[in-house]
């Protein structure tokens, strides 16, 4: 499939934990998941945004410790990444959509990148959309003074992290289609595909007047092997095939084009 690629004209990727999980950071529904292993957990996610609109205090005083977010923080990118990053500078791929919130796309060089689920560095204003660095907030010393961090319309901010029955923000859906539309390959990797609107990208892909080739790469099957939607399904770890791929699609380009 790599001279799908190669003969591209735009290229995207829908990535989801399955390509982080090679830097040390737990997927949600692979074997060892977070949730797999422990689905009170993932009853208790379902909360977290009803708790921010109901008492952003309380959200901040329970959030602002988090193991998670602090070994995403010391993660690095692995060749997963780093072969998407290649595949951009190469001119193949546009843009990725990531599911993750790590910031390990944008650590390994990739440019285009949309967080469709929002990134653990950043915080936002549910009400006028601003976002900021998170490191701008010396937060634990702004509750000591009894005090949340507020944007500067004076609302609230809260993780830019979107939690569950939290919509997309507005601007990143767009964006997402946008590029979804332009799109004649897309590449979805490491995602188990089943958390919508982001499993409906590679459909809208698929089903559009000039439907995208979808190139799945995923240790197991989803949803998108099993009805159809993707093209080509190569099984295995991220981290060995997307590079793989980098390579044929090298070996293409220098022989044919
Ligand atoms: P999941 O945990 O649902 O799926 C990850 C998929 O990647 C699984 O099918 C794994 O088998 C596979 N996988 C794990 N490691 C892999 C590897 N090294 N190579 C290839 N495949 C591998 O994660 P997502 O689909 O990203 O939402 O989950 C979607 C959303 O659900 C997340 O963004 C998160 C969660 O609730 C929010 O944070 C809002």
């Amino acid at each position: 499939m790599a001279e799908v690629l190669a003969n591209s004209v735009y290229a995207v990727a829908l990535t989801g934990a399955g390509v982080s999980t090679e830097s040390g950071i737990p997927d949600f529904r692979g074997p060892s998941g977070i949730w797999t292993r422990d689905p009170e957990a993932e009853r208790r996610a379902y909360e977290v945004y009803d708790k921010f609109l109901r008492n952003p205090v309380e959200y901040w005083m329970e959030s602002v410790k988090s193991p998670i977010r602090d070994a995403i923080e010391r993660a690095e990118p692995n060749p997963s990444h780093y072969a998407l990053a290649e595949l951009e500078k190469m001119g193949i791929l546009k843009c990725i959509i990531t599911q993750n919130v790590d910031n390990l796309h944008q650590k390994s060089g990739s440019q285009n990148v949309i967080d469709f689920h929002g990134n653990v560095s950043k915080l936002r204003c549910l009400k006028c959309g601003r976002r900021y660095p998170r490191d701008m907030f010396d937060i634990p010393k702004i509750l000591e003074e009894g005090k949340i961090p507020l944007c500067e319309c004076k609302y609230p901010l809260k993780s830019d992290v979107v939690y569950f029955n939290e919509p997309i923000p507005q601007d990143v859906y767009t964006r997402s289609v946008e590029e979804v539309v332009k799109c004649d390959v897309m590449i979805v990797a490491g995602t188990s595909a089943v958390v919508y609107p982001a499993a409906q990208l590679p459909r809208i892909a698929k089903n559009k007047p000039l439907p995208a080739s979808v190139v799945e790469i995923n240790a197991e099957p989803t949803p998108l092997t099993v009805e159809g939607i993707s093209d080509y399904f190569i099984q295995g770890k991220t981290g060995e095939v997307l590079p793989r791929i980098v390579e044929e699609v090298k070996k293409f380009l220098a022989k044919y084009k």
